[in-house]
């Protein structure tokens, strides 16, 4: 005889064993946040004044003063370069400097558009 009891029992756990599978999401090296941060940077601009890979070398970037960072080199960041405030950053922009606010973006574009500039630190010349 087929036992439902135990059946059951079997496919709960396998729900369970399967949600344990979700790993929090990596902060700077998930896959997804980056191509979407990277299609959100491409698609508002940035790359004109801060170049394809945020060297700071964009088609404007040397008639801007003062100039743009290159995003590799967290420490010439003058608002932090934690996700955070590169978020925040991005939403209200730099006074004084030709850096435009974004806060038409949502939170969550901000976010991965950070994500995406932090990702870049990687990347070797
Ligand atoms: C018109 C040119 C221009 C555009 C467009 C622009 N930026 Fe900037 N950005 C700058 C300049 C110039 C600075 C450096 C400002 C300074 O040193 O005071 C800067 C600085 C920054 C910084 C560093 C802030 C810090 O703490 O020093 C971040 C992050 C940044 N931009 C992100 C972005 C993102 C993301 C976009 C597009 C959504 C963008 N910028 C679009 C010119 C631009």
């Amino acid at each position: 005889m087929f036992n439902v009891a135990i059946l059951l029992k079997i496919i709960g756990l396998l729900f369970i064993l399967s949600c344990e599978e979700d790993k929090e999401p990596d902060l700077v090296s998930n896959k997804f946040d980056y191509e979407r941060g990277r299609r959100l940077y491409m698609s508002n601009g940035c790359p004109v004044c801060h170049g394809n890979e945020g060297r700071g070398d964009g088609r404007i970037a040397s008639s801007l003063n003062p100039p743009p960072l290159d995003f590799r080199d967290l420490a010439s960041y003058k608002k932090g370069a934690e996700l955070e405030q590169i978020a925040q950053t991005i939403e209200v922009g730099i006074t004084g400097s030709s850096m435009p606010g974004f806060a038409h973006l949502t939170e969550n574009d901000r976010i991965d558009i950070a994500k995406f500039i932090l990702s870049l630190k990687q990347i070797p010349d």
